[in-house]
């Protein structure tokens, strides 16, 4: 069987840490022997330099034609002036519209050989292992109307967190079936006290929650799990969100870690179909410099070889080693604690690599 992947490497270290994932897919691929056929495409910065677009129709239709999708990074200083016509994020946005990309999945586990990394006392995050479920799609990043509307009054621009049953239904059923292989608890995530779409939120998520009665269920309004997520992070399994809180807290939550170097995603569309990629950015500050730690993206193909090829001893195989390197107390930059050595982004991947071989 031949499995097709379009990269998508974008900016700063995405090229970086995408070879290592690609050096990871192609040891499974002999290992296990699976054929995989890499494409690679423009987006983000890189492809508005390229084409004046951060997402080409080719690189689009790449994606389209291909069995899943792992993408680096996009965007930079070099195209965040919020004066510009094109900005790298609208790439990333228009893949997830077009590709449906509606669910967003963030894994946050701490490795035992990590729970120092993080500024958070160890006793708080060491049992942590939590994913967020966020929807990607739709609500404040998508509503309409959404712009400047400038007026007698002055500058003025309005933005609509704007959701359908619909909507609210599948995110929630993905995250109840998540929650069935883990722990069987859900937190969904809402400021119901305040907006009407979260009310709708709160509604339709009761509903899908009669249908899984041996799931655990709360809701829990957003400024209360931003505080808990720090108090008491050990407690949440599955936390289901709407996008924009999805967002915010998913980098709050990453911080439990330690790094954002560590954190894989997976975004599900109906189906199989997923894009995969490290959550951390472009980090312009060390592109180039080879000291990227290229863990998060080697973690993300774990996802995407469990998720979308349900090859579920491929990516066991590729967590463990992961976690058997840390324990062995390598550390790139990122991790590494003062005065413990730190090694190259490709030194980490060829560890991994060679673990898988042995
Ligand atoms: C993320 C990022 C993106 C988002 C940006 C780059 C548009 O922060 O994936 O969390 O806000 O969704
Ligand atoms: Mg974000």
């Amino acid at each position: 069987m031949e499995i097709k992947i379009t990269l998508l490497p974008g900016d700063g270290i995405g090229p970086e840490v995408v070879a290592e994932g690609v050096k990871i897919l192609k040891t499974i691929g002999q290992k296990f022997g699976h054929n995989f056929k890499f494409s690679e495409a423009l987006a983000g910065g890189i492809a508005i330099d390229q084409t004046g677009n951060p997402l080409p129709d080719e690189s689009l239709a790449m994606c389209q034609q291909a069995d899943a999708v792992l993408l680096g990074a996009v965007g930079g200083p070099k195209w965040s002036d919020p004066s510009a016509k094109v900005r790298p994020e609208q790439g990333l946005l228009r893949l997830r519209k077009e590709l449906g990309l509606f669910a967003n999945i963030r894994p946050v586990k701490v490795y035992p050989a990590l729970a120092d990394a993080s500024t958070l006392k160890r006793e708080v995050v060491e049992k942590v292992d939590l994913v967020i479920v966020r929807e990607l799609t739709g609500g404040l990043y998508f509503g309409k109307p959404q712009g400047r509307q400038d007026n007698a009054q002055g500058r003025a621009a309005v933005d609509t967190m704007y959701y359908t049953e619909g909507e609210i239904r599948r995110l929630m059923r993905v995250s109840f079936e998540l929650a069935r292989q883990r722990r069987k608890k859900i937190t969904s995530v809402d400021k119901a006290n305040v907006l009407a779409s979260s009310r709708l939120w709160r509604e339709v998520a009761h509903e899908v929650a009669t249908e899984y009665p041996d799931v655990a269920y709360e809701d829990i309004l957003v400024d209360s799990c931003s505080m808990f997520l720090i108090r008491r992070p050990a407690d949440f399994d599955v936390v289901a969100t709407e996008n924009m809180f999805g967002d915010i807290l998913s980098d709050e939550a990453s911080m439990l870690v330690g790094s954002m170097g560590m954190l894989p995603s997976a975004s599900l569309a109906e189906g199989k179909f997923g894009l995969y990629e490290p959550i951390h950015g472009s980090a312009p500050d060390i592109a180039g410099k080879g000291i990227a730690n290229p863990l998060a993206t080697i973690l993300s193909v774990a996802m995407m070889l469990r998720t979308t090829f349900n090859l579920s001893q491929e990516a066991d195989t590729i967590e463990q080693a992961v976690e058997a390197i840390l324990a062995a107390g390598h550390r790139t930059a990122d991790l590494a604690t003062p005065g413990q050595p730190k090694i190259s982004t490709t030194a980490m991947g060829d560890l991994v690599a060679e673990a898988l071989k042995a």
